[in-house]
């Protein structure tokens, strides 16, 4: 197989967000067994069927970048036991084709999830919803493993950016996981 090609999509536009830093580990962990790019979206307007046809220059840019993804892995925050709000945003413009009756550039794709909280549960109910909604839009999705980070500020360095300790091995397991799995979902 020629190397894969992984685009992280982060649902946080936080500067420091510790998913961005987390997507960001994980590339250094993929290191040259995967191109690794992380989709830039805060430009993306809120969906609106009345600018759908032709698309807006952002959303033609990103279905550009996840149309060339070998697999999609996704970063996400969770807000109030849901992902954010800007993830929902994005993947409902993504789900959409770019032109009337056209297919989506999520269609078949395989997806592995992570996520980093600062409360107990690590994201995982956020990860659990965001399964369901990419499971309809047709995303193959690495249900196992995946990483949940609670108390993500355990795992900070004193300068308070994320470094990881207990998660470290979980998101070693992930990387070779999902290799694996782009390889057997070609
Ligand atoms: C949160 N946070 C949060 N944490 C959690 O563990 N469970 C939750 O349900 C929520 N809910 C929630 C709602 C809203 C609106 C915000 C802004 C925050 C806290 C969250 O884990 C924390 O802000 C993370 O740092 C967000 O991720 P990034 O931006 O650092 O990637």
């Amino acid at each position: 197989m020629k190397k894969p090609k992984i685009v992280a999509i982060v649902g946080s536009l936080r500067k420091d967000s510790f998913n961005r830093q987390l997507a960001l580990l994980a590339r250094e962990a993929v290191g040259n067994r995967a191109d690794f790019e992380l989709l830039e979206y805060a430009d993306v307007p809120m969906m609106n069927e009345d600018m759908e046809f032709p698309p807006p220059e952002p959303v033609r840019r990103v279905r550009q970048v996840v149309a060339s993804a070998d697999g999609i892995w996704f970063f996400t925050p969770e807000y109030n036991h849901f992902f954010p709000g800007v993830l929902k945003n994005l993947i409902d413009w993504l789900s959409r084709p770019a032109e009337p009756g056209g297919g989506q550039v999520l269609d078949g794709k395989p997806a592995a999830i992570s996520g980093a909280s600062l409360g107990m549960s690590g994201t995982g109910l956020a990860q659990d919803h965001l399964v369901t909604l990419i499971s309809f839009l047709n995303m193959k999705v690495m249900n196992f493993p995946r990483l949940t980070i609670p108390d993500v500020w355990k795992q900070l360095d004193d300068r308070k950016k994320l470094k990881l300790s207990d998660s470290a091995t979980f998101l070693q397991k992930q990387v070779d996981a999902f290799l694996a799995f782009l390889q057997n979902n070609q």
